[in-house]
């Protein structure tokens, strides 16, 4: 931890993107709650915002270069005390300065002395992105340990839209948070792909009306963030999920389980892992009925319904049929004879694990807690105690961890 007492010190790297006006928001946030922060610009990334905006807000000196006061050797004492450094926006200049191990201003002489996770927040045109160069750049800053989030797609800077977009501010702090909390835990999720579904679909009854459920989406998300967390490449198929995307994930939108199903018949193909933390409804209406259904006087007629596919049990057929090494991982969601209920659905379900958690009276949907037993295929069973969301979540990275490196 860094000689300030027990804050977090954070050393904010910003590089010279229009995206670095959001960085203020991330400095606000990273400041209010508790860490120190020292913003180490580029001199371009000062053409966007200046030296007296991160200077005030996070009290402490900016400089760009390695000049200025010499006698505390900044170039390599800023690194060596960060518990994170976090580049925000970082261009294709500093992923390619970064790769290549440059040390020619403040910035890349912190990355190179820096012991702490890494972390790097790209945002550039989805040319640059794209660009076998910045690819490779990316690639050899994954296999060093640093994390890498992909850029999110969305509106640029002229009237152009692709992926490429900085990330939101709250996101950036969520991705930061999480770094700091794994600590010098190495990043064991580099190169693979990993899939989730999350939240709950909806079945059309009429255009006003569905039939859904209380599946807020908050646990899938917590895998995405944490599996982003730990290097992973992860997709998120996401259900009416009401919130914010991880920094660093692919989101697929869907509404349906037939939507959902097709998404991850996509998806699949050359996932590692997959999570199917996503409620699905068993049941649709039968007809697709394009007028809302009017009060007539009388009791309408029963909205007759047909069965959706089980998407989980066609993810691990299709593994079957296959033959690919895919660790697949269930939820179940259980109000009474919990386990018993799980240990059937497992052996029904043929996946690897299923995170069995108690549901009703309060409990799992749209809460930040959660508390579960994690079944395996070969009857093992691992309790976790009650906790956020996300210390769930990474039990399950360990456990998926486990599996990989039998
Ligand atoms: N699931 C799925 N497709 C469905 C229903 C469920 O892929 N049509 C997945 C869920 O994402 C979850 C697991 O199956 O990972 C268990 O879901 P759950 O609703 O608990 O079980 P059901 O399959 O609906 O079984 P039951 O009706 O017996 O509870």
């Amino acid at each position: 931890m860094s000689d300030t007492g027990n804050k977090p010190q954070v050393v904010l790297g910003v590089g010279g993107g229009i995206a670095a006006y959001k960085v203020c928001e991330l400095l606000r946030r990273l400041t209010e709650s508790g860490h120190r922060v020292r913003v180490v610009p580029t001199d371009e990334a000062l053409r966007f915002v200046g030296e007296p905006t991160w200077a005030a807000l996070s009290g402490q000196p900016v400089v760009t270069g390695v000049w200025a006061t010499v006698h505390e050797v900044p170039h390599v004492r800023i690194g060596q005390s960060a518990d994170l450094v976090f580049v925000a926006p970082a261009t294709a200049n500093i992923l390619a300065k970064a790769a290549a191990g440059l040390a020619d201003d403040l910035l890349t002489n912190t990355l190179l002395t820096a012991r702490c996770p890494v972390v790097f927040a790209p945002a550039m045109h989805t040319e640059m992105w794209e660009h076998p160069a910045t690819r490779a750049n990316v690639g050899t800053l994954r296999s060093r340990g640093a994390i890498v989030l992909d850029p999110a797609v969305g509106r640029l800077t002229g009237a152009d839209t692709g992926r490429g977009r900085l990330p939101e501010p709250a996101e950036l702090f969520e991705a930061a948070r999480l770094a700091l909390r794994r600590g010098a835990a190495v990043p064991d999720l580099v190169g693979r792909r990993v899939v989730i579904s999350a939240g709950g679909t909806r079945e059309s009854i009429d255009p006003v009306r569905f039939i859904g459920n209380h599946s807020s989406g908050k646990q899938g998300y917590a895998l995405a963030r944490t599996a982003v967390a730990r290097g992973a490449d992860v997709t998120l198929v996401a259900a009416n999920v009401s919130l914010s995307d991880p920094a660093g994930a692919r989101v697929v939108p869907v509404t349906s389980a037939v939507e959902l199903a097709e998404a991850m018949e996509a998806e699949r193909v050359d996932a590692d892992v997959i999570v199917m933390s996503a409620a699905v409804a068993d049941f649709r209406p039968a007809a697709s009925v394009i007028s809302k259904i009017k009060k007539s006087g009388t009791a309408p007629a029963p909205i007759e319904l047909v069965e959706n596919p089980d998407v989980l049990a066609g993810l691990v057929a299709a593994r079957k049929r296959e033959g690919t090494g895919q660790i697949i991982v269930g939820f179940a969601a259980e109000t009474d004879d919990v386990l018993a209920n799980g240990r059937a659905k497992l052996a029904r379900k043929g996946c690897d694990l299923l995170v069995v958690n108690q549901v009703g009276g309060g409990r799992a949907f749209g809460t930040e807690d959660n508390q579960a037993v994690v079944l395996g295929s070969e009857g093992t069973a691992v309790e976790i105690p009650h906790g956020p969301k996300e210390d769930l979540a990474d039990r399950v990275w360990d456990l998926v961890g486990e599996r990989s490196s039998r």
